[in-house]
């Protein structure tokens, strides 16, 4: 049998909580939950592949009635697919996870969203575009990345392997890169492959006395709350992390409650918002 005793509670495991992209979708999630009467244990994993499987084997134990699980490193392994199907717990994956086709799961369309920031650049006559992407094991990067090479090879622009650094979805990481782009290369605009490391990308330009959006165009990915207080306003991608956990936890409740295991893949529409951060090149 798929659930022999109800516990009313769900698992929800995600990769870094001081991410204020995750606390949106854990509301999500959990606005859903308490209405379904369901209480939600959090797991944070910094996406370290042994917490990830601990806390999988811990919640099995607590006998969770399902899980909603943003990867990234578990959710590529077989390990995790048996592990999960020998528990015959329902589970939804969200945000990070896209690759596995064996869950269902709640995603942005990454890489339109990638090529939508990169084509809003182009259209803006930028060329030298810096690109700092997530790391490199996170297929949501690796789309979004996709996205960027694509709307480069529609303007006839050649790929520049120099001005593509890995990033690490946080703000040091973001600052460190760009402070390599501003230094010693002449790129015109970067694209940071999440908000937190366009804030890195605002810190070094600040130091360096660079200014957005006259000297330098940026364009961040999350459309986080924080926005609201650079100046200027971030050019990002919205993503709706709300929605998402929102969708996310009903999908689950619908397979725990019908006891139908769904791989329905959810992609959910990007929306670039352009803000002051980009500029016309001249
Ligand atoms: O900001 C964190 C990033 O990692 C987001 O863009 C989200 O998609 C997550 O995977």
């Amino acid at each position: 049998s798929m659930i022999t005793k109800k516990t009313n509670t769900i698992g929800l495991v995600i990769p870094d909580i001081r991410n204020p992209f995750f606390p949106e979708l854990v509301r999500g999630v959990e606005d859903v939950a308490n209405n379904a009467q369901y209480t939600v244990f959090l797991c944070n994993t910094d996406s370290s592949h042994r917490k990830e499987t601990d806390y999988l084997t811990i919640m099995k134990e607590k006998n969770v009635d399902g899980i909603i699980f943003s990867g990234p490193q578990e959710t590529q392994s077989k390990e995790f697919y048996q592990t999960v199907q020998e528990y015959e717990i329902p589970v939804v994956l969200l945000d990070r996870g896209q690759e596995n086709r064996d869950f269902g799961g709640v995603y942005i369309d990454n890489e339109k969203a990638g090529y939508l920031a990169t084509k809003h650049l182009l259209e803006l006559s930028h060329r030298k575009i810096g690109c700092i992407t997530g790391p490199a094991n996170i297929p949501n990067s690796n789309e979004r990345f996709k996205g960027y090479t694509k709307a480069l090879s529609e303007f006839q622009v050649p790929i520049d392997d120099s001005i593509i650094i890995t990033g690490n979805y946080l703000m040091e990481g973001g600052y460190q890169a760009a402070k390599t782009l501003l230094k010693e290369k002449d790129v015109t605009a970067i694209f940071a492959f999440n908000d937190l490391m366009a804030f890195g990308v605002y810190q070094a330009a600040v130091e360096l006395g660079i200014n957005i959006p006259n000297d330098l165009s940026v364009v961040g990915f999350d459309n986080l709350t924080y926005n609201q207080l650079l100046i200027p306003k971030l050019t990002t991608i919205e993503q709706s992390a709300y929605k998402m956990g929102e969708i996310a936890a009903t999908m689950l409740f619908d397979q725990i409650n019908n006891k139908n295991i769904s791989k329905e893949q959810v992609f959910m529409e990007p929306k670039l918002i352009i803000n002051g951060s980009t500029k016309e090149f001249s």
